[in-house]
């Protein structure tokens, strides 16, 4: 071939006018936009052909059944060795029996009978099961287990290492109760303030996700067979924090450019630094710029198959979200040949899964889906398992297996709590929390460990819980009368009936009351300000504000949200995010001494309640990166305080 033809064959857009290459090699034109990344993990041949090995021993419903992944509310270890069933999850909410209060020896023994179960099918090569939990913001799902801030307060902390150091601990509390994967990190990036998921991002900066998203890989995945690890997913692909309207599962309209230079910067990251699996963003993707609609992500081949898994080398499992099949059109939750033909391997069908294997079976017997895609997607699912020591040792082989101790990482959350929190305001020297003085502390969410963990604890909306549903952790309260004596310390959650003149300082601790996914969306046109949404917090403010002693505002919340009226009737005001179950780490830096502010916000923080991103209509309170310690003056003066419309008028760009 002459060296111009060769030069041309090289460059992607003549490909068709070149010899054919063979088909693993040629790589679509709209993949060939994207930079081309290779799989971290080298191949391992003897790996490879003793899983190929198991592959050809498999009958199709083996080869299904290892697709399938129920919630353990819907399926019993018997049925997962019946049903050949590859893995199981418990989504929020679920726990060993149902009971809230499970001990980690209550799911080390359910995580050992579902692996049991699975090691005694009647398969020529037993494969092991492997379990998948959300340990978002520690393992969240254990009572008694230490709860982490959430990834809003985690990217203002501004401190990879400490995220490594949070996914370790982690990773030991999630093998604590027998289970060997977690769902994070998420790597949306959160553009939009109406988003509910907006705090399970680490930041609207791509490079700042992909820092953070990376080292929480590491810390999860460790060496990926030790005792402490598990495997991560890089959740939600692509696009979910992105959508229109920071509508939850909406529309992420982006042109490819902007789903590569934005969108995707945290995967690149994540898999270069070995996340074995992928889970599958709700949302889609519509470039109308070009007039492409790419739909539903769980249905879109070109950026599951040609771009994760072609282009940027990804060899692992490929995972769906809970029933997100069904939102491909023309599917049902318990059919969708496309999403297995666009590249999904694992198919979270948590309730309805005897019928997903059963219409899957025929999908393959009658052409839907080729036989290839099948293997390729077991062969994947068994790579995994492999690559985690799976097949080596049963879960519970792990020195952390079964021990309450394990779950227990208060210390370090504390460190993060007193790294996560931003100083926005600090007028009349109203911080540091002198002791000896006396404190009046108001505010529904100062005795709330829900409001100060917020989704995701306990249970999936992280409500119905109390403080006794929490076995360890301290609310900001309890925490301020150990650290400044309970006799200094007076609580009123209303602020009312008290002389606040008997007081040297009042704390007031505000807050969201707690929200998961598209329960936590603030629907465009209502606008997106505190005090509108929680009027109780501003009526407390008010109690207490203007009385001639000094006023701190707390505010728990999962997104920045317009709140000049409060910070306003306030000498100081600090955004705590949803800090966790350690209030102790917030008292450490309220009351100064040994700790001052370090937290400088991930998001910009808005100045108007329609101003819900970073956009150019889009009015900045305080930038990304903004942040106060007690060396600044902290003087911010009175803020603004724009006229809140009852319905805002633009949508986001
Ligand atoms: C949820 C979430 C996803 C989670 C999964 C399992 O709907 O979208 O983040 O990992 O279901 O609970």
């Amino acid at each position: 071939m002459t060296s111009l033809r060769l030069k041309l064959c090289a460059s992607l857009l003549v490909l068709a006018a070149c010899a054919p290459l063979p088909a693993s090699q040629v790589v679509p034109p709209a993949a060939a936009e994207w930079p081309a990344l290779q799989s971290p993990t080298a191949p391992d041949a003897a790996m490879e052909r003793r899983i190929a090995a198991i592959v050809a021993g498999m009958t199709l419903e083996q080869k299904v059944g290892q697709m399938t992944q129920p919630d353990v509310r819907y399926v019993t270890p018997d049925e997962v060795r019946q049903y050949y069933i590859g893995s199981v999850l418990n989504g929020g909410g679920a726990w060993p029996d149902m009971n809230k209060h499970a001990t980690v020896a209550d799911w080390a023994a359910l995580a050992d009978r579902f692996h049991d179960a699975a090691m005694q099918t009647d398969m020529a090569v037993k494969i092991p099961l492997v379990w998948g939990t959300d340990a978002v913001h520690g393992h969240n799902n254990v009572s008694g287990a230490t709860i982490f801030p959430h990834n809003i307060g985690l990217g203002a902390a501004h401190d990879p290492a400490l995220i490594e150091r949070i996914g370790r601990a982690t990773a030991r509390q999630v093998r604590a109760t027998g289970i060997t994967w977690t769902f994070a990190p998420t790597l949306a990036i959160g553009q939009n303030r109406r988003w509910g998921r907006t705090y399970e991002s680490y930041s609207s900066d791509p490079a700042l996700v992909a820092r953070y998203g990376e080292a929480m890989v590491r810390g999860l995945q460790g060496e990926l067979t030790g005792d402490g690890d598990v495997l991560a997913t890089a959740k939600h692909y692509l696009g979910d924090g992105g959508t229109f309207n920071g509508v939850d599962q909406g529309e992420t309209r982006a042109t490819r450019s902007d789903l590569i230079r934005r969108e995707a910067v945290g995967y690149y990251a994540a898999l270069d630094a070995g996340v074995q699996t992928v889970m599958i963003s709700y949302s889609s993707w519509n470039d109308v710029a070009a007039g492409h609609d790419g739909g539903k992500m769980h249905g879109n081949r070109e950026l599951i198959t040609d771009v994760l898994k072609g282009r940027l080398g990804f060899d692992g499992l490929v995972v769906s979200d809970w029933n997100g099949i069904e939102q491909v059109p023309g599917c049902t939750r318990v059919s969708c040949p496309q999403a297995i033909n666009a590249g999904i391997d694992l198919i979270m069908v948590p309730e309805d899964w005897k019928a997903f294997i059963a219409s899957t079976v025929a999908d393959v017997r009658e052409g839907r889906i080729p036989q290839s895609r099948i293997d390729d997607a077991v062969t994947r699912i068994l790579r995994v398992k492999m690559r985690s020591g799976l097949f080596e040792r049963e879960p519970s082989a792990s020195i952390f297996n079964g021990r309450a101790e394990a779950v227990n990482a208060a210390d370090l959350a504390r460190e993060a709590v007193r790294k996560s929190v931003v100083l926005l305001k600090n007028e009349n020297r109203a911080l540091p929390l002198a002791h000896g003085r006396r404190i009046l502390v108001v505010g529904a969410s100062a005795d709330s460990l829900s409001n100060q963990t917020g989704g995701w604890s306990l249970t999936w909306q992280g409500t119905e819980n109390t403080n006794a549903d929490f076995a360890t952790g301290s609310t900001l309260l309890g925490a301020l009368r150990r650290q400044l004596g309970e006799a200094n310390v007076t609580y009123s959650a209303d602020g009312a009936g008290v002389n606040v003149a008997d007081f040297d300082v009042v704390v007031a601790v505000l807050g969201e009351t707690p929200y998961a996914e598209y329960n936590g969306d603030v629907r465009f046109p209502k606008p997106v300000q505190h005090s509108a949404l929680y009027p109780a917090d501003l009526a407390v403010l008010r109690a207490v504000a203007g009385k001639g002693v000094p006023v701190v505002s707390v505010l728990y919340s999962g997104r920045p949200a317009y709140a000049n009226d409060l910070i306003n009737l306030s000498d100081a005001f600090v955004a705590a995010f949803l800090p966790g179950t350690e209030g102790a780490g917030l008292a450490d830096v309220l009351t100064g001494g040994r700790h001052d502010f370090t937290g400088q916000l991930s998001f910009a923080w808005p100045g108007s309640a329609c101003s819900t991103g970073e956009g150019p209509g889009d009015v900045v309170q305080f930038a990304r990166g903004y942040g106060l310690s007690y060396a600044d003056a902290g003087r911010v003066g009175s803020l603004p305080l724009p006229a809140t419309p009852t319905a805002c008028q633009t949508s986001a760009p």
